[in-house]
């Protein structure tokens, strides 16, 4: 089996046997990168990362993950390209195939940013790679999943995964990360329940297809509106906050819709995982976020900086699934 010249915009369109090839292919690298083991199977490749937003682990984990393989990331933002100037999504691409290898984007643009990366794919001759959008964030969900893994062991199956909503002030959040998620652990077995108030729903087609999922994997996907009936008797905690757009105003010009989603996030100011709700879950249950975490708000420092929390792990883990990833796609 081979993915080399294969896109990553979601993991839903890579079949199991797919994933967990780069799984196994992570956790390999992983060992050898524990060993100090020199490996350059992307020597001299370029990887062309453009980013519309901030980022700490994606940045830096695909960075390092580009030169300790032997090859170079780029680092662009938007600006620094012509896409400022209005360039197109085709001439983006097609100058970019003639240079390098593979092209990673983050565009969290709400209802935009999906739509551009699918667009780069198009007309791009390279692997486009998605450093997350408005509607996923693969390379987070495979972190997550392998994370998991080393936690509890191969057989994931039946364990209860609380993705919780949780309020939070520091910026507007995107969906795509609780969406990959309920995608993503369900057909690896993991029974999941996502609690969210009424006004901070994930996208229906989204729900749908994770349902659909569910069924096929013979697991569990189930929502809720009460965030402690969502975490009852988890083993794996999952508070962060999602779909707050309006509430920033850069996401919309429309005042009367922004008064009405802030006035929604601040009737929601309770949807914190705080110790005593996270003692509702299993008494071993671990907590995950994919960080920046809003402390405080979305969870509280004695539950992030608990013996419970996997939070570094799981960014590590960033950094050896992007080296499996990229070493799939690129490499060769
Ligand atoms: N989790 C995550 O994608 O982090 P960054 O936004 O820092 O890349």
């Amino acid at each position: 089996m081979s993915l080399m010249g294969r896109n990553l915009i979601t993991l839903d369109g890579w079949d199991k046997q797919e994933i967990e090839l780069a799984l196994e292919v992570s956790f390999d690298l992983k060992r050898r990168f524990i060993k100090g083991e020199i490996i350059e199977s992307l020597k001299h490749k370029t990887l062309f990362m453009i980013f519309f937003e901030q980022s700490t682990r994606t940045r830096n984990s695909l960075e390092a993950a580009m030169t300790q393989l032997g090859g170079h990331a780029h680092d662009l933002t938007s600006d620094k390209m012509q896409i400022t100037h209005g360039e197109s999504p085709k001439d983006t691409a097609k100058v970019l195939s003639r240079m390098g290898e593979g092209i990673a984007i983050r565009n969290c643009f709400y209802q935009i940013g999906n739509r551009y990366l699918n667009e780069i794919a198009r007309h791009s001759d390279i692997p486009v790679i998605s450093m997350q959008d408005d509607v996923y964030h693969p390379l987070q969900a495979i972190a997550d999943l392998l994370t998991i893994m080393e936690h509890f062991g191969d057989n994931i199956r039946g364990l209860k995964v609380a993705i919780l909503w949780a309020y939070a002030t520091t910026h507007a959040k995107p969906l795509s990360v609780p969406q990959s998620q309920i995608l993503l652990f369900p057909r690896f077995g993991m029974d999941v329940v996502v609690g969210h108030p009424d006004e901070f729903p994930l996208q229906e087609d989204i729900v749908h297809k994770a349902k659909r999922n569910a069924e096929e994997a013979r697991t569990e996907l189930i929502f809720t509106n009460d965030m402690d009936e969502a975490i009852r008797d988890a083993d794996i905690v999952i508070p962060k906050n999602w779909g707050g757009f309006a509430y920033f105003e850069e996401y919309t010009d429309d005042e009367e819709h922004n008064r009405e989603m802030k006035e929604n996030l601040e009737r929601h100011k309770d949807w914190i995982c705080n110790g005593k709700r996270f003692s509702l879950a299993k008494r071993d249950a671990r907590v995950m976020h994919a960080l920046p975490a809003d402390r405080g708000n979305e969870v509280t420092d004695n539950v992030l900086d608990s013996e419970n929390s996997i939070i570094y792990d799981e960014a590590e883990n960033r950094l050896h699934t992007a080296r499996g990833i990229l070493e799939l796609l690129m490499g060769q």
